[in-house]
């Protein structure tokens, strides 16, 4: 999948995947392994100055790869640490939890990208104001500190795309690769992740705290502390559960024992701060295979959207070598020896495709899953290729590994095509055309399928009809 968007050219990044900015969380190990894997990663700037320069120049003994840094505005101790960012040669920063205005200028005269987090429109309007590149859009089911106005990602994403010109990152809810596709079409150019990445491999905190990420359901997250108008997102544990709703009390008092739980794993001592997401978050994984199933995911998630919900419009106007191909749309196709990208076979279906038809695909090559010696199966990775191509015009494609010539394995196909289509319309036998091997008669492929058309691709050849008895 190639990312090429505002984000990934505003940040010089291959992957718009941002690893989120937490303090004793994100260390130089896991914002390491999210930029070696081609994401963004953030080293939080809310410790102390000396600590956060030390955290960049190991995370750059790890990675030769670019990486950000978070300033949290409100609790930035020494101001001292926008000068030190612009020293150490940062190129991006987030500014969260404060006024925009306070530290744009100053960051964007020394050349950085910068991008605000904001929880509602009106702060991101600030934002823009203030002159920032971009924005992360944070939404309510997010773990950690939160606007005591509380919108979730799904109304806030779309406002705020729809209203401002400038790149989006969401954050709250953000996972996988189907939460990063529904940000997508709500207008993000990016996504941040949190508490998935505490369950990642690299992540330093205690397993209890990884494992209570992985245990969570949906339900066991919960804002506390709204009564003093500064509202957080934390699991729900015997500790956090007298907050849950609460007018009195200080349950931020609970945050000075914070190494308790992420060092030494005592859920209770602290506040675990953790999103709704917690709830579709089922294992612990190392951080390159977290960013890679999410593009794959993500991409797989578009690829079936679009030929679930094809468009009616775009058939209309399909054309092949300038004319219009009409009345396949919604037929069935099966296109025998298109198992290899420069079969004829190939566009064939590809031209079936664009005029609205769905394609049944075979080949005599192998699944490498099930064949991964076998020199074959390399043909059977051009059949999922042509497959793909297919599925692009918005039309369904089936792959069977098929010997054409033999009449039982023909007939098992025209089941499972039945099965899967209801119909075979038509049929283009290619099969072995290239090397002139022997092929079942296409007259006798589209009976025996029900086809009501067919034809071959090398009409004028004898056809063999050795392995057909009685024909
Ligand atoms: C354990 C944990 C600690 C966090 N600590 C911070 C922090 O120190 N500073 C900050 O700006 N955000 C912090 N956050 C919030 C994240 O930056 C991010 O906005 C949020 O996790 C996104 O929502 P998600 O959890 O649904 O991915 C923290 C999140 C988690 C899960």
């Amino acid at each position: 999948m190639i990312f090429d968007n505002r984000v990934t050219r505003l940040l010089g990044v291959d992957i718009p995947i941002v690893q989120a900015p937490m303090g004793y969380i994100a260390k130089p190990a896991l914002v390491a392994a999210v930029a070696e894997a081609g994401a963004v990663g953030l080293v939080p700037g809310s410790l102390g100055i000396d600590e956060v320069r030390d955290d960049i120049h190991r995370t750059r003994d790890l990675t030769d790869k670019p990486f950000g840094v978070n300033l949290p505005i409100a609790f930035v101790r020494d101001i001292k640490i926008v000068d030190m960012i612009v020293e150490e040669g940062i190129t991006f920063v987030t500014t969260s939890a404060g006024s925009p205005d306070k530290h744009t200028a100053r960051l964007k005269a020394a050349g950085l990208i910068v991008f605000h987090v904001v929880p509602t429109l009106r702060g991101a309007q600030k934002a823009v104001d203030a002159g920032v590149d971009g924005l992360v859009v944070e939404g309510s089911e997010g773990a950690g500190f939160k606007s005591p106005r509380d919108v979730t990602s799904m109304v806030l994403l779309p406002l705020v795309a729809s209203r401002l010109n400038v790149p989006v990152i969401a954050a709250g809810g953000m996972a996988d690769g189907r939460s990063m596709a529904a940000a997508f079409a709500l207008g993000a150019e990016g996504v941040q992740m949190g508490t998935r990445m505490v369950a990642s491999l690299e992540s330093p905190v205690h397993q209890n705290m990884k494992q209570a990420v992985v245990d969570a359901e949906e339900t066991d997250t919960m804002m506390i502390n709204q009564h003093n108008g500064k509202p957080v997102r934390v699991l729900r544990t015997q500790a956090t559960a007298p907050f849950e709703l609460a007018v009195d009390g200080d349950p931020m008092a609970l945050l000075g024992s914070i190494l308790d739980l992420y060092r030494d794993g005592d859920i209770n001592a602290s506040l675990p701060q953790l999103g709704q997401v917690a709830g579709r978050i089922g294992a612990i994984q190392p951080v390159a295979e977290i960013i890679r199933e999410t593009v794959e995911e993500f991409e797989a998630t578009l690829t079936a959207l679009a030929h679930r919900y094809p468009s009616s419009t775009r058939r209309s106007e399909r054309t092949t070598m300038g004319y219009a191909l009409t009345g396949f749309d919604g037929k069935v196709a099966l296109v025998t020896g298109a198992g290899r990208m420069r079969s004829i076979g190939r566009p064939a279906a590809v031209e079936l495709a664009k005029a609205g038809c769905h394609v049944v695909l075979t080949g005599t090559g192998r699944d490498p899953s099930r064949y991964p010696d076998d020199e074959k199966a390399a043909g059977w990775r051009d059949i999922e290729s042509v497959a793909d191509e297919v599925r692009a015009h918005g039309v369904e494609a089936m792959t069977a590994v098929s010997d054409v010539a033999d009449e039982a394995a023909v007939a098992r196909l025209g089941t499972e095509i039945i099965e899967r289509f209801g119909r075979v319309d038509i049929v283009i036998n290619n099969a072995g055309a290239a090397r002139g091997e022997d092929r079942v008669p296409v007259v006798d492929l589209a009976r025996l399928c029900g086809a009501t058309c067919s034809t071959s691709t090398s009409p004028g050849r004898s056809w063999s009809r050795r392995r057909w008895p009685g024909t």
